[in-house]
């Protein structure tokens, strides 16, 4: 089935809650509605668009918002294929109820699961991309639909080909994901293992119901829930830079926060990863306002619309403000993990 809304408000499709309107927003519900939509007609550009939880509309969209609300699952026995329009979080919560391991680390992520492969959504040592086995997608090229083996969508940290050289040209429908029956936690990021050790959880007896438990406290307890304040999770990504690089700015630090002081960081083999939350909360914008945005208070990496009605330029205006003041202490460009459309 197809809906369309001419002149839609999108302040409920977007979890930043920007009041903008695109000129239609048109949801379909099979794949056959994909090929029999006249794309032509459709008012251009055309965005698809998941749980809307990654972007943030800078104004009006003049074109077509697409929201592919195919929402079918089918399980095999180590595997389950979902629909685009699936919740990702719904899939992750399945999953653990049913004992198999795979998408736990990956819990309360905000977001569809059509976004989850263009994206390559991550969290906590996992990605999209470790456990997506395969993907089915309409190519607007062809108007054929065709599977594709995400071997070759060019995964990376938080990008893939749909967001480059594919850009608008394949419609995601359905992801397959593996899953196993055989336990393989990982907890050797960001606080889990402590977190499970605090619920009581130990090693042998694990679940991935208990390891989504212990991500989901993580998660409450530092980011703020879509459904309570509009963001759209991290703001940035965490930038990676040189070794000597890296040395200059543990000088900085040192001179900032005292000769002992140990600057957060992971070593990845492009370079040295320093988190950028780190380095916002060391520049003092925990919780600073432009107008309704804000910086998260919980986690730096966050801005939020705080007044619910923060305009686009607000948000702008605070992002602009970080990057500037990180550029000028510590030589870093951040970049926006958000897509600013
Ligand atoms: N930190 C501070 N001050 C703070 C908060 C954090 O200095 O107020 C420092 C700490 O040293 C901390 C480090 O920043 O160890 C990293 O923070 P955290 O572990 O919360 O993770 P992150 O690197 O800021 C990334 C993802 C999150 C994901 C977490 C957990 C990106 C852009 N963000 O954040 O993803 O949930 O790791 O794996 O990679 C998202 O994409 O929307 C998202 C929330």
């Amino acid at each position: 089935m197809v809906t369309r809304y001419n002149n839609c408000d999108l302040s409920s499709r977007n979890t930043f809650r920007m009041k903008v309107k695109c000129a239609l927003y048109v949801e379909v519900t099979a794949e056959e509605d994909l090929q029999a939509l006249d794309w032509a007609a459709l008012p251009q550009p055309v965005l698809v668009l998941g749980g809307g939880s990654n972007l943030l509309f800078t104004k009006d969209f003049p074109g077509t918002v697409m929201h592919v609300a195919i929402c079918h699952s089918e399980r095999s026995e180590e595997s389950v294929t979902c629909g685009a329009g699936v919740v990702f979080d719904d899939f992750c919560a399945w999953a653990a109820a049913e004992g198999l391991w795979g998408p736990e680390n990956l819990s309360l992520i905000p977001g569809e699961v059509g976004a989850s492969a263009v994206q390559n959504i991550g969290a906590y040592g996992v990605e999209a991309k470790d456990i997506i086995a395969d993907i089915r997608a309409y190519d607007r090229e062809t108007g054929q639909f065709v599977q594709i083996d995400p071997a070759t969508c060019g995964y990376g940290y938080r990008t893939s080909k749909f967001k480059t050289e594919w850009k608008g040209r394949y419609v995601i429908t359905a992801v397959t994901y593996r899953l196993s029956r055989t336990p393989q936690p990982r907890l050797d990021y960001g606080g889990v293992r402590k977190a499970l050790e605090e619920m009581g959880g130990c090693e042998p007896m694990l679940t991935p119901s208990l390891v989504r438990e212990a991500i989901i406290g993580i998660r409450r307890q530092k980011l703020p829930a879509v459904e309570e304040v509009g963001s759209a999770g991290s703001f940035f990504c965490n930038p990676v830079i040189s070794r000597e690089h890296f040395e200059r700015i543990v000088a900085i630090a040192r001179a900032d926060n005292g000769p002992d002081y140990e600057v957060p960081h992971y070593d990845t083999p492009g370079g040295v990863k320093v988190p950028a939350a780190w380095m916002i909360d060391q520049c003092g914008f925990k919780g600073a306002r432009n107008g309704g945005a804000q910086v998260y208070p919980g986690q730096p990496l966050v801005i939020v619309n705080a007044s619910g009605t923060a305009s686009p330029q607000e948000i702008i205006g605070l992002e602009q403000q970080i990057i500037q003041t990180i550029e000028r202490k510590y030589g870093i460009t951040l970049h926006p993990e958000v897509e600013h459309v």
